[in-house]
């Protein structure tokens, strides 16, 4: 099977993007990563994207004079490397309708809860309010990137349980744990070819 080209979106710990390396090591996935973008230079990513010899660049978000001229650098890098799937991964800046399209249908993202479960937040504030919701269910889903942050076609979602003594941290590492096997599993469908997005509907052939 046709390798596909995947750029993958960093800012910080990189634990996810590990996760995709080592399943394309293992042979789990029909893909190689062609770039891994940061936008942070001090992100443990780029180590561990360097160790496996993954080309790394830093783009940083600041030192452009806006959120376009920063995508459209962006954008310059995927294409340069023949991008076919971007991958957002722990990338902490939000991406305008303007790179949305440039790559729709193209990007995937992962998110620490159950979406529609805490839409829009981030880091911890996602298992907080997990936490105070009441929840006895939490998990990852991973989606399609669309103009709505975080509200795009999903893909694959993984459940674990809240228990009741759980604190944001322990529940966040129980979720970790299923985000490394649910982004590995998301990429490989899609390099598969067998991921169809109906409406708002990811079917799965
Ligand atoms: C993960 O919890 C992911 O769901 C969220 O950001 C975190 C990134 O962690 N989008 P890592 O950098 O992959 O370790």
């Amino acid at each position: 099977m046709k390798k596909i080209r995947l750029g993958v979106l960093v800012s910080g710990r990189g634990s996810n993007l590990q996760a995709i390396i080592d399943a394309i090591e293992r042979g789990q996935i029909p893909a190689e990563i062609a770039i891994v973008i940061s936008n942070k230079s001090d992100a443990y990513a780029l180590q561990r994207a360097q160790k496996h010899n993954i080309p790394t660049v830093v783009i940083d978000h600041k030192a452009f004079a806006s959120r376009k001229d920063f995508e459209q650098a962006l954008i310059d890098e995927l294409d340069r490397h023949r991008v076919d799937l971007v991958c957002l991964a722990g990338f902490m800046r939000i991406l305008s309708p303007y790179f949305v399209e440039h790559y729709k249908n193209r990007i995937m993202n992962i998110h620490p809860a159950l979406l529609p479960v805490a839409k829009g937040l981030y880091g911890e504030h996602v298992h907080k309010a997990v936490l105070e919701s009441g929840a006895k269910f939490s998990g990852c889903t991973v989606h399609f990137v669309t103009e709505d942050v975080d509200g795009g076609p999903i893909i694959i979602q993984r459940v674990v349980p809240v228990k009741d003594d759980d604190t944001v941290e322990s529940l966040a590492e129980r979720v970790l744990a299923e985000e490394h096997r649910a982004y590995p599993e998301a990429i490989r469908l899609f390099a598969e070819g067998k991921l169809e997005i109906v409406g708002r509907r990811v079917k799965i052939k």
